[in-house]
Parts: structure tokens; sequence; C-alpha cells
């Protein structure tokens, strides 16, 4: 008498268990593959935390002297950048939160990054964390009426 080769009970490893069930396998591939995938993100946010802000690409901001407000400050939203006028005495600041980059909002008394709650007084310097560096001051001069910033 011979068997069947194709009609034969699924082989059985030593121990007796029977084989575990391809649903359970695929399971396993797939939370492998998620697990795979989250050490990656993992270690690129870790990488990013470990390096610092690519710098600036260079270039130029020039503005009407006239365009910053008294008191106040004129941001520029694409370059990141904002000049504050403090009693007449003006400077530009880089908005890259100095944590993980974010860009940090200005407000009538404080600049503050959203991302994880860092402030920071209008002169740049750190009131609290997680940021521990001050925002960037960038070379601003003023050449007549006009503004200009070195980004
Ligand atoms: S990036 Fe600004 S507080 Fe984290």
């Amino acid at each position: 008498m011979t068997s069947d080769p194709e009609r034969s009970p699924p082989p059985t490893d030593p121990t007796g268990s029977p084989p575990a069930p391809v649903a359970g396998w695929l399971v396993d591939r797939r939370g492998a593959l998620l697990r795979l995938a989250g050490v990656a993100v993992a270690g690129g946010l870790f990488t990013r935390f470990l390096t610092p802000d690519r710098p600036r690409a260079g270039g130029q901001l020039r503005v009407a002297s006239a365009d910053v407000p008294r008191d106040g400050a004129l941001v520029f939203e694409r370059q990141r950048v904002a000049i504050v006028d403090r009693a007449g005495v003006r400077y530009a600041l880089d908005l890259r939160c100095t944590h993980l980059g974010c860009t940090a909002d200005v407000g009538a008394d404080a600049i503050r990054c959203h991302c994880h709650g860092s402030v920071f007084d209008l002169a740049g310097g750190v009131v609290h964390g997680p940021a521990s560096r001050a925002l960037e001051a960038l070379p601003i001069r003023e050449d007549g009426d006009v503004l200009e910033v070195l980004l």
C-alpha cells in the first residue's frame, strides 16, 4: 500500500506540535514589517535629533525700513525670519526652533514653538525648553530706508 503525498497530513515538528497556521505566519510577517518600519522611523527621528538644522541657503532679504512696525515684528514666513523692533532697535531672528527645527511664532510678548512648547523671549533667548539654545540672530544692516538681512 502506497500513500498519496497530496493526501498525507501536514508534517508535524518533532515535539508533536501542530504547524503554525498560515494566517499566523502572515500576521507575524506583517508584525515584523511594522516593527521594522517603526525602527526605521525612530532611527530617522533620532538622527534628526542629533544633527543640526541645515544651514541657510544664503542670500538676503531686503525690506523698506518703514514696513517694520515700531515695537513689533515683521515676519517672513517662507524664509522663517522675523525682523523685530524694540524701542527703535532692530534685529533679525531665525525663527527655526533650536530644538528640532519647527518654525516658531512671534507673539506680542514671546516667541513660541508649538511643536514641543519651547518659549523664547523677544530677543531670542530661551525662556523654557525643551530648546536649550537661543534663536539665531541674523546679520542685519540698514542702508538708507532699506533693511537688509543676510540669510
Ligand atoms: S521643535 Fe520647537 S520645541 Fe521642539
